[in-house]
């Protein structure tokens, strides 16, 4: 035999040397839970290790997560049902919960990054990400709605602001808000090829986001589809999107593969809840190793083509890179 791939497989010098994909932690974003009053810090059931906090509480979290080294952060609101409506009014109040929470993550720590969340869902009464007129979700007038929550996070001080809605045109109607109001400056990062997947479960019962009545398939993606993923991307770089985003992370390496090879744009992957509560159960169980799991698993996304995860195993990550 001339050729003997074990060769370069011998040593942990040797593999470490050949490794073609490393993770770093300036690669991930930690998604955070953000709840109202004070001293609040719950743990979601469905997410082990991961709580909701309030604000004061929050504060905290990042302080601790800044000490390891995180420097990009996804807040996401959980909003009380009294607060919630039809159009989602309270997503563009700038005294709301989510905009004060931004102002004061950046004054807190001017040096870190803050990625927001535009959708109507967590303030929906519906709980969709559109306004929803007769069982149908409308798209044009819900762009107008989007504009003004990306208007406000930007106006609060976010530096990135993440669309996770799917309805079409979004990208260009924010990015028009955004420049006509002198916020050239604040980047979008496009949830590009999201699809509707089970996997989201543990996130809508952190937020009590669950839709009220039917799916998002009519704006999500259909998960048996990967062309349609680079219509979504061909569209969203044209509008402006600084990013592009595959979400879920791990049905869909093939989709993240197929984004990296086909723009320029950093390619972002959420490894979301589902994802995440899966490993946080068999490990529980003893049926496999959580951490090595939560490596291979990052690892696999940066294989598969990432720049960028968003994960809500970031601080676990960091913790393990301290031991
Ligand atoms: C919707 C939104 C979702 C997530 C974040 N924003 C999906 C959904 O509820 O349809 C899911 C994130 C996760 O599961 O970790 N705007």
């Amino acid at each position: 035999m001339t050729r003997r791939p074990r060769r370069n497989r011998q040593t942990a010098a040797i593999r470490d040397m050949v490794q073609e994909a490393t993770l770093h932690l300036q690669d991930l974003i930690f998604p955070l839970f953000l709840i109202e009053g004070q001293n609040q810090k719950t743990e979601i059931s469905s997410m082990p290790g991961i709580y909701r906090y309030s604000l004061d509480m929050l504060l905290e979290e990042i302080a601790a997560c800044v000490a390891l080294g995180i420097k990009v952060f996804a807040p996401f609101p959980s909003i009380p049902e009294e607060k919630k409506d039809k159009y989602a009014t309270e997503s563009h109040n700038p005294e709301g919960l989510y905009p004060t929470a931004i102002r004061e993550i950046k004054k807190r720590f001017p040096e870190v990054a803050l990625v927001t969340d535009v959708a109507m869902d967590p303030y929906s009464s519906d709980g969709h990400d559109g306004i929803v007129e007769n069982g149908e979700i409308l798209n044009d007038e819900t762009l107008e709605v989007l504009g003004k929550m990306a208007l406000t996070q930007a106006q609060a001080g976010a530096d990135i602001v993440a669309p996770s809605d799917m309805m079409d045109g979004r990208i260009g109607h924010i990015r028009q808000v955004l420049d006509e109001n002198g916020f050239q400056k604040v980047a979008i990062m496009a949830y590009t090829a999201k699809y509707a997947s089970s996997f989201y479960g543990p996130f809508r019962d952190a937020l009590g986001s669950a839709p009220k009545a039917g799916d998002k398939k009519t704006y999500q993606m259909n998960y048996a589809n990967s062309r349609e993923a680079l219509i979504e991307a061909e569209l969203d770089t044209a509008e402006g999107a600084d990013y592009l985003m595959v979400k879920p992370a791990l049905s869909y390496l093939d989709v993240i593969r197929l984004l990296r090879d086909n723009s320029h744009l950093p390619i972002a992957a959420y490894n979301i809840s589902g994802e995440y509560a899966m490993v946080k159960a068999a490990a529980q169980n003893g049926w496999i190793d959580g951490e090595k799991a939560m490596i291979e698993i990052l690892t696999s996304i940066k294989r598969a083509g990432a720049d960028i995860i968003l994960t809500y195993f970031a601080k676990q990550y960091a913790e393990y890179l301290q031991k």
